[in-house]
């Protein structure tokens, strides 16, 4: 049996972290029966700037051919206005139709919770972000720009289809998990029309799932209940722009950025898989940067082509250097992003009895 991965690294600590997390790939399918394909492609900061590409159309094309596409992280400082990146990261999301961005937030360690009086048994949700409409669609424009008259409008469009699709994907994933609650999160009390939809899909599909318990939260309540008390949260449903946000205060429950994995799928087509956090660019190449989302990011990866017992074994072996500190300076350890990597396929040959 054979599995096809294309690979972007990115730019900055995607580089980094992406060269640790192809060595973990490649460790956890050493002795099985799998046999491993990647093609490395070159999409990134450099080679916008050398070329003026970002994400040519072949590509795009040549994606859908493999199992699935890893992404390392898009943004570098010389391009300011991220052009490279909405094409390649966006546009992915996009073009292939990746409408859930699926992103587990479970705190591994109970050292990594920075909540006074929870561990990490309390942190164990999972958000459902839409990921292919809302405020990131790019309808919109400046008129007058640069004047004293000027206007800038970003229309946000939720569609029917789309809302609908990623609420049944958050009770489908329940039903399948044993998840037993799903909260809807809007702005609905103020986005009169572009939430009003998400308030009465969600009581639609809510309907169709009646042993799953759902509730809704307006997204400002939900940030400060997930900080309060995130015990009760098990599955979260939102729109793209707020679904964002929520997971980066999701990555800080969980330990930092540097924890944080997550996926853009959908059921029937090559998906894509990523950290949540960006390529921050005063880590790159300074093996400081955390690889542990990117290869949890790997665990999620082979689990969506079926390989489940291989995500078990890398969840495990981060949760063993976590343990033993054999881990970067983010969640206490002293190791740099290289020898966190080894840490991890060194437990993963032999793991702790
Ligand atoms: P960022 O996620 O790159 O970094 C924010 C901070 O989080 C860092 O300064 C660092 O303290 C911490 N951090 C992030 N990842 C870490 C890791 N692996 N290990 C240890 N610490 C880590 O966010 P930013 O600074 O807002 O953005 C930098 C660039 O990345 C921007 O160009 C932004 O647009 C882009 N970005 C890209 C993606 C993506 O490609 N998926 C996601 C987010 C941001
Ligand atoms: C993420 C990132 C992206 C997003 C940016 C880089 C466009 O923040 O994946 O969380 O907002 O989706
Ligand atoms: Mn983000």
């Amino acid at each position: 049996m054979k599995r096809r991965f294309a690979i972007l690294p990115g730019d900055g600590i995607g580089v980094d972290v992406t060269r640790e997390a192809l060595k973990v790939l490649t460790a956890v399918l050493a002795d099985t029966s799998i046999e491993l394909e990647t093609k490395t492609f070159p999409y990134g900061a450099d080679h916008y700037l050398a070329t003026g590409e970002t994400l040519p159309a072949a590509a795009l094309e040549e994606f859908k051919t493999f199992d699935a596409i890893y992404m390392g992280a898009f943004g570098d400082p010389r391009i300011p206005d991220m052009r490279h990146a909405r094409d390649i990261l966006l546009g992915t999301r996009f073009k292939l139709d990746l409408y859930t961005n699926l992103r587990p937030v479970c705190c591994l360690d109970d050292r990594l919770c920075p909540l006074k009086h929870f561990t990490a048994a309390d942190v164990d949700f999972v958000v459902f972000r839409e990921n292919t409409e809302g405020l990131y669609v790019g309808v919109g424009g400046i008129f007058k720009k640069g004047t004293a008259d000027e206007i800038a409008v970003q229309e946000d469009i939720n569609t029917r289809k789309g809302v609908e699709r990623i609420i049944r994907a958050a009770f489908e994933y329940a039903q399948k998990h044993d998840r037993k609650r799903v909260t809807m999160s809007d702005k609905s009390n103020a986005l009169r029309y572009g939430h009003d939809i998400w308030q009465r899909v969600f009581r639609e599909v809510a309907e169709e799932y009646a042993e799953i318990e759902s509730d809704h939260l307006y997204v400002d309540a939900l940030t400060m209940q997930l900080i309060k008390n995130p015990t009760p949260f098990e599955v979260i449903v939102t729109c793209n722009m707020f679904g964002d946000i929520i997971t980066d205060l999701g990555a800080q429950l969980q330990g930092g950025l540097g924890m944080a994995a997550s996926g853009n799928v959908r059921p029937d087509g090559t998906s894509m898989f990523e950290p949540v956090h960006g390529s921050a660019p005063k880590y790159a190449g300074t093996d400081r940067a955390n690889p542990f989302a990117a290869i949890l990011t790997v665990g999620m990866m082979l689990q969506h082509v079926g390989l489940e017992e291989p995500e078990r074994m890398i969840e495990r072996s981060i949760k063993e250097c976590l343990e033993a500190g054999e881990c970067t300076a983010d969640v206490g350890g002293r190791l740099g992003t290289a020898a966190s990597g080894d840490a991890v396929v060194r437990r993963l040959r032999s793991p702790a009895a």
